[in-house]
Formats: C-alpha cells, structure tokens, sequence
C-alpha cells in the first residue's frame, strides 16, 4: 500500500478491524517540514482540524459548513469554532505549520512536524459516538505514521524524533457527555466512580502504548465545564446563570483523577514528563469574569437555535452574532477564536496555577531522550 492511500474508507475499515496493522507498513513516504519540533495531538472536537470531513457522520458531529471558520478559514475547515482552535495557536508558538486532518489525502504520509488525529465527539471509551475516531483508533492511525517514520529515517533517528515529540491530548468530554444522557440527574457514588475509573483506564492505556513506542513528553487539557455550556443549560432547562448538577459532578470527577493518572504515570514510567492545562478553570473564570477577559456574552452561544444558541449552528434556522470576538461560546460547546487564542498562550507560557508541572513552551524544550532505553520495555509489558 502507498503512503499516501487514497483508499480512505478502505483504509478506516483496516483501522477498525485489525487495530496495530503492521502488514500495512507505507514504503513510499517522503519526509517533509522546515520546523524542527514534532507534535502529535490526539482527541475531540476541541483538537479536531477537520479530520470528521472524511467520517460518516451525523452533521452535529462536523462543522465543514458556514459560519463555522467565518473569521478565519473561510470557508469551514471542518473545526468547530469560528476560526483556529487552541492546537493551531500551540502550533504558531512552537513554530509549525498549521494542521492538516490526518485524514485527508496525503495525510498518513510521514511529516516531521506530526499529525493531527483528533475527530469530534470521540472520547477514551470506544462505544463514545461509534463512527467517529475513539482514542484507541487515533493511537492505531499512530503506529502507521511510526511505521513510516522509521522506515524512512530509520530506527535511531526514528526514536529521537518521537522521544522530544509532544503528545496533546483532549478526551473524557463525550463519554462524560454519553454519561450523562443514561444518567442526567442520578447515578449511584459506584457508578460515578466505576465509570471515571473506566474512561481514565483507557486513557492511561492508550498513553502507556505511547510510550512504550517511544514518547516521553506528554500534555493535557482538563475536561471543559459541561455544566455551565450553553447547549447543557438548554438541555436542562436552567435559567439565568445556573449550571447543571449531575454534569458538574461528574467533570469534578473525571479532572481530579486526570491530575492522579498524570503524578500516576510519571513515577511508573521512567522519563515521562507532562504538563496539564487546566482548561476547566480558566473557561469558568471567563463565565464568571467576562470583562477581565474582554467578552460581553458568556451565557449564550454566538451560533445556533434554542434560548441559549445552544444548538444547530450552521443548520436549518439559527441566528449568528455579530462580533464573535465578543463571545465566549462560538456554538453551544465551543469556545471562539478570540476564547482559544487566549487559553492556548496559558497553556504555552502560563503560571503554574494554570499550567504545570511543565507549561508547553518549557515540554518542547526539554531534553528527554537522554537517560531513556527505548529497547527494554519488557518489564512494563508484563505488568
Ligand atoms: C453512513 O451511516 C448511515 C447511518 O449509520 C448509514 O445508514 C449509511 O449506510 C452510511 N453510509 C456509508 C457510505 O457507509
Ligand atoms: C528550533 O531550532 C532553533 C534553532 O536551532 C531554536 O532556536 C528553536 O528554539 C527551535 N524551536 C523549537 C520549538 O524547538
Ligand atoms: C438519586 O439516587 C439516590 C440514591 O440512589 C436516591 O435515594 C434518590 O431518590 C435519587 N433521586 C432522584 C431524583 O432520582
Ligand atoms: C476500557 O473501556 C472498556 C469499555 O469500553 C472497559 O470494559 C474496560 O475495562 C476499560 N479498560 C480499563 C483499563 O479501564
Ligand atoms: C427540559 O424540558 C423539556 C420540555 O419540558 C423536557 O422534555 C426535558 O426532559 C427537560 N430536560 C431535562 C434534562 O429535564
Ligand atoms: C447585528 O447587527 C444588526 C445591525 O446593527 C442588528 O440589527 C442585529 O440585531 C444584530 N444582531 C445581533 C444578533 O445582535
Ligand atoms: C467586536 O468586539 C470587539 C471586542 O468587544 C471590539 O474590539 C471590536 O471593535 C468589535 N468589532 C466590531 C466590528 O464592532
Ligand atoms: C507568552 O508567549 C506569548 C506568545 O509567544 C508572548 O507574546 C508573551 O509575551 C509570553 N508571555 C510571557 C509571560 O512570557
């Protein structure tokens, strides 16, 4: 098979069936990229550059379609916002190119800057929105580009590309979302409990394979908080500035034991180094803020229908605002432009209330290889 495959549903078909396909090896990659930082970014719809374009999937879960990219992509990119999302302004401060959906023709050849595999309404549990691309089948998409990787640099070289790499995760949201629609108001402690531990366990999974193919530097975003969205207060029907329960518990939930998985795995695994951003909080500090930070609407979306513009942005009969930048919410889930480009610079040189142990900038630079064995993982595959 060539590297750039052409054959994209047969392709997503092999994804599926046979998770590490390591018959499918590319031979044909060419190398290319000026920048000399590598990213991999994995996740939702907060990561997605697009890559849901090539999916059958149902229309909520793309946003390749005006006014979605209205301020700056024009026309829509497929990312849901209004303009660049905050992988795009990580990628402008890190000095790479602007990504490209994995999925698109072309795509799985090798770039040494990295690839994008995130795809909207996905999360870490597999049965999360079948039909998009769960964690597992991004981490499968992965292995490929490895495989083409090292055969076109080789092995060494290979190693200390993915070694100083940074892996840029955003999951958990859906599948607190999918949660959520079994359960909007009530659940047992246990089953809270049972299915944090479930969605963090796959996450952990997919981050050990990871690392056990070579990465060492790795970053997070904290759940968003789904409580207070426009298109959940729509859900539940609350009223002026009230946020729901049952979802707020369940993100409280999901982002104390992201900041335990990440201490968790940083004593296991020798070299592996994070940062996490804790989106959570800083989106909730401009809904409780909003001049601070220079928006006039954080209770409503921007784009979309229902007393909050909480859904169908871009479908059917809507209503858009005039100045995005005025707003936080772009949709009824996602933030602006003007939002993302704010949140992606704490994440990239923020303090450490808000960025840490690591900020971004202080991941990229750091250099990780050095003690590491990356032929002796025996011992943590036996675990
Ligand atoms: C896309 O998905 C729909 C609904 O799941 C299904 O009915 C349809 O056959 C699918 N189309 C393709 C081309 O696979
Ligand atoms: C890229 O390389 C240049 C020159 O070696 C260096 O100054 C810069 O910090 C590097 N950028 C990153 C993101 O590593
Ligand atoms: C919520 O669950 C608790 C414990 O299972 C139960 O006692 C309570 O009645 C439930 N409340 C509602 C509103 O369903
Ligand atoms: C991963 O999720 C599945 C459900 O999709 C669950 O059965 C399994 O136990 C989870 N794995 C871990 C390690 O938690
Ligand atoms: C919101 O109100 C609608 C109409 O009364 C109702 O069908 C729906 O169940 C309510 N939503 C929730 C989450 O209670
Ligand atoms: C946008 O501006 C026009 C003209 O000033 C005004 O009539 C309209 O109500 C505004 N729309 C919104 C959603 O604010
Ligand atoms: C949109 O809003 C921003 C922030 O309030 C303001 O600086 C800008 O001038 C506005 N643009 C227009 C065209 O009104
Ligand atoms: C953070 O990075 C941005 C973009 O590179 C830069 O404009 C800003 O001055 C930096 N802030 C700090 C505190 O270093």
């Amino acid at each position: 098979m060539a590297c750039a495959t052409s054959n994209l549903s047969s392709y997503i078909t092999v994804l599926l069936l046979f998770g590490n396909v390591g018959f499918l090896t590319p031979t044909s990659c060419h190398i290319h990229g000026d920048g000399n930082a590598t990213m991999f970014v994995f996740g939702d719809s907060f990561f997605d550059p697009g890559n849901n374009n090539y999916l059958n999937v149902s229309l909520s879960e793309k946003a390749n379609f005006w006014p979605y990219g209205e301020t700056f992509f024009k026309p829509a990119s497929g990312r849901f916002s209004d303009g660049r999302l905050i992988p795009d302004f990580i990628a402008l401060h890190a000095n790479l190119p602007m990504w490209a959906p994995f999925l698109q023709p072309g795509g799985l050849e090798f770039n040494i800057n990295g690839a994008n595999f995130a795809s909207g309404g996905s999360g870490a549990l597999r049965e999360t929105n079948p039909g998009t691309l769960s964690l597992e089948m991004q981490l499968n998409a992965f292995t490929l580009i490895v495989s083409s990787l090292k055969e076109t640099v080789g092995d060494a070289e290979a190693e200390k590309i993915l070694a100083q790499a940074v892996y840029l995760y955003s999951t958990g949201n859906n599948d607190i979302g999918q949660f959520l629609t079994f359960h909007p108001y009530n659940a047992t402690q246990l089953q809270k409990q049972m299915f944090t531990d479930t969605v963090i366990g796959n996450l952990t999974e997919v981050l050990k394979e990871v690392y056990e193919i070579g990465g060492s530097k790795f970053a997070f975003q904290t759940v968003t908080p789904i409580a207070c969205l426009p298109i959940v207060r729509q859900d539940y029907n609350l009223s002026g500035n009230e946020c729901a329960e049952m979802p707020h518990v369940m993100t409280t939930l999901f982002n104390t034991a992201l900041y335990e998985m990440a201490e968790d795995l940083e004593t296991q695994l020798p070299g592996f180094k994070y940062s996490i951003f804790d989106f959570y909080n800083q989106v909730m500090d401009r809904i409780n803020y909003p001049s601070k930070y220079g928006f006039k609407v954080v209770n409503d979306a921007c784009c979309g229908s229902g007393v909050y513009h909480g859904v169908n942005c871009g479908l059917g009969i809507y209503e858009l605002c005039n100045n995005t930048s005025e707003y936080l919410f772009f949709d009824g889930s996602h933030q602006t432009e003007h939002a993302y480009s704010q949140l992606a610079e704490l994440w990239w040189n923020g303090t450490s209330t808000t960025t840490a142990p690591y900020t971004l900038k202080q991941l990229f630079e750091l250099d990780s290889a050095i003690e590491i064995s990356f032929n002796d993982f025996g011992a943590l595959s036996d675990e």
